[in-house]
């Protein structure tokens, strides 16, 4: 067997030379699908680069760090909301949806960050919040001001309570962040009617029976898209549709799954937003350029999931499925069949991802031997079992072989690519979720996966905000990001910052990846072996012993470059060429 570990400097030149697929199709068939097999970055803005030093990120920041992008070879990025917000849920309370936040920057910069990123072959996608605005967003405050029956409170769900002088919630929905859906106003100076909310109270649910918020929100697309925007997430895409009469729910536990034994759901994954993305999705088409969407919907099965990519409609999703799936090879095998297979039914890509600014990052998930990784995913309660960090480490370094080299497209959540972990002991005086006050006090909330990026240095800030800056950032670092800045990475081949670039670089380099051929090859039964066609096989050891690799197999790239005897160690992945 002939072994050559390629440089990350050589793979880049590589895919500097190469034409990427996606490229050459739009050539061939006039149709730009470069999304199809892109690997997007997802850019929470609040943590990603803090320009201005108040200790918060800001489009100058991102603008200043575009160089980390192109360098890991990514092709677009997702950037969480950046609109004007009271913050009540990190910017998923949008006040105004055609403007851009002060803290985070004004309109222009917003326009040269554009520029900026296309300029280096970025795609830049938004994230819409469709399914409620903030309680601040003019229309709530007209609704308010207008009082019951008025056409102002018809864009919301506004309802009487129930009982005696109306005093409890008119029915018995959950907020996903804790307690009641609903809240209480007051009407001509005495408790009145009630409005939903299945976050935070501060996030009025839209009526999305009412034409004229259809009217806007595809308004709102076209505000973008002029701008040159790339594409949409969008937020809780599945839960715009609520049932009519808005009946009760009948004691099932609230989170953000929609069940799949119920299809029947009040507000969950409903037939009618089908309709709504049909009309997005011509809004889209009508301008030039591959202009996309990508769902944000928690359903509990890849067939629902499928629905939401019908040719008509959104273009990719979130697989949360594999998300969720533990560190167990035939469940992974499960999951990564059955993407394929319904996605493959409606012409759509499979997506794949591992963390978001919402779950446990997997460092931390994958570093629990006594799950696995398994469980809801949303959930950061305290956790029960102990942590074994480099565990994590060497799981998602496999991990990140595996997403990356199975057809479709992949989101890397910002860190991923520096081997980050949930952030568990941040004091409680500093939570800013929701979840930690609306749980009353059990769920920490997701403020762990959201502390500031550390780009040098070997003290906070860590090169997040710059010198002299005025204030600290809005979490606290913890001391022992100094071993994991961009800057001790950048030069370290075996860190994850290099793993990461290496593998994109062959990702564009490979005729094999992106989309395409796939087919599983004969392994032991916690083995992965997969084939995807020109030579290309990725092998991913999940068992506890050596796995033996194919022979006459050269080494592209392995998460463990310890490969003793032609042998994959536990917990390690390779890329190799036959
Ligand atoms: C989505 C977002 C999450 C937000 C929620 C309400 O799940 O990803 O961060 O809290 O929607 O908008
Ligand atoms: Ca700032």
């Amino acid at each position: 067997m002939t072994r050559t570990v390629m440089g990350a400097a050589a793979l880049r030149d590589m895919g500097g030379e190469r034409m990427g697929t996606a490229e050459a199709a739009v050539r061939r068939t006039g149709v730009d699908t470069w999304w199809r097999d892109a690997v997007v970055y997802q850019l929470y803005i609040r943590s990603f680069a803090d320009g201005n030093g108040d200790g918060i990120g800001d489009i100058a920041g991102i603008r200043a760090r575009l160089g980390h992008l192109r360098d890991l070879g990514v092709d677009a990025v997702w950037i969480n909301p950046w609109y004007p917000s009271p913050m009540a849920d990190g910017g998923y309370d949008v006040a105004d949806y055609r403007a851009v936040e002060p803290v985070f920057g004004t309109e222009e910069e917003a326009a040269a960050l554009v520029e900026e990123a296309h300029a280096l072959g970025l795609r830049v996608i938004l994230d819409i919040v469709p399914n409620h605005s903030s309680d601040r967003h003019v229309w709530f405050q007209e609704a308010l001001a207008a009082g019951p029956g008025s056409p102002e409170r018809a864009r919301y769900h506004f309802r009487p309570g129930r009982g005696p002088g109306g005093d409890e919630p008119p029915n018995d929905w959950r907020s996903v962040f804790g307690g009641t859906a609903w809240t209480r106003v007051t009407d001509g100076g005495e408790p009145g009617e009630w409005y939903l909310h299945l976050f935070d109270a501060a996030q009025p649910d839209l009526n999305w029976a009412d034409p004229r918020v259809r009217e806007e929100f595809e308004s709102i697309l076209r505000f973008w898209f002029d701008r040159g925007v790339d594409g949409f997430r969008i937020d809780v895409a599945h839960g715009l549709v609520k049932s009519d009469g808005l009946p009760d729910l009948g004691g099932d536990d609230e989170n953000m799954l929609a069940p799949v034994e119920r299809t029947d759901h009040p507000h969950w994954d409903r037939d009618g937003v089908h309709e709504i993305y049909r009309g997005w999705r011509r809004v889209a088409d009508s301008y030039p350029g591959g202009r996309v969407f990508v769902a944000e919907a928690w359903v509990d099965s890849p067939e629902r999931l499928a629905r939401y990519l019908r040719p008509d409609e959104l273009h990719t999703a979130f697989n949360f499925d594999f998300l969720r799936t533990p560190w167990d090879a035939p469940a992974l095998r499960k999951s990564i069949d059955h993407s394929l297979a319904t996605v493959a039914e409606v012409g759509a890509p499979p997506t794949w991802v591992l963390s978001n600014h919402d779950v446990v990052r997997h460092v931390s998930r994958l570093g629990r031997p006594a799950t696995n990784g398994a469980g809801h995913s949303l959930s950061h309660l305290a956790p029960a079992t102990t942590l074994d960090l480099e565990l994590g480490r060497r799981r998602a370094r496999a991990a990140a072989l595996l997403m990356l080299a199975l057809p479709g497209g992949a989101y890397v959540y910002q860190g991923d690519e520096l081997g980050l972990w949930e952030v568990e002991d941040l004091p409680e005086e500093v939570l800013q979720d929701p979840t930690w006050e609306r749980s009353g006090h059990t769920d920490r909330g997701r403020d762990g996966c959201r502390v500031p990026l550390p780009w040098s240095g070997s003290a906070p800030p860590f090169g997040f905000s710059p010198a002299g800056a005025q204030a600290a950032p809005w979490l606290p670092q913890p001391a022992g990001f100094a071993s994991v800045t961009v800057e001790a990475q950048v030069s370290d081949p075996g860190s994850m910052l290099s793993l990461y670039r290496a593998a994109l670089a062959l990702r564009h380099a490979h005729p094999a990846l992106g989309e395409g051929e796939f087919t599983w090859m004969p392994s032991g039964p916690d083995v992965l072996t997969f084939s995807r066609g020109a030579g290309f096989v990725c092998v991913v050891n999940l068992s506890d012993v050596p796995a033996p690799l194919p022979a006459a197999a050269s080494v592209l790239l392995a998460s463990d470059p310890d490969l003793t005897d032609g042998e994959l160690a536990p917990d390690a992945a390779a890329w190799l060429s036959v």
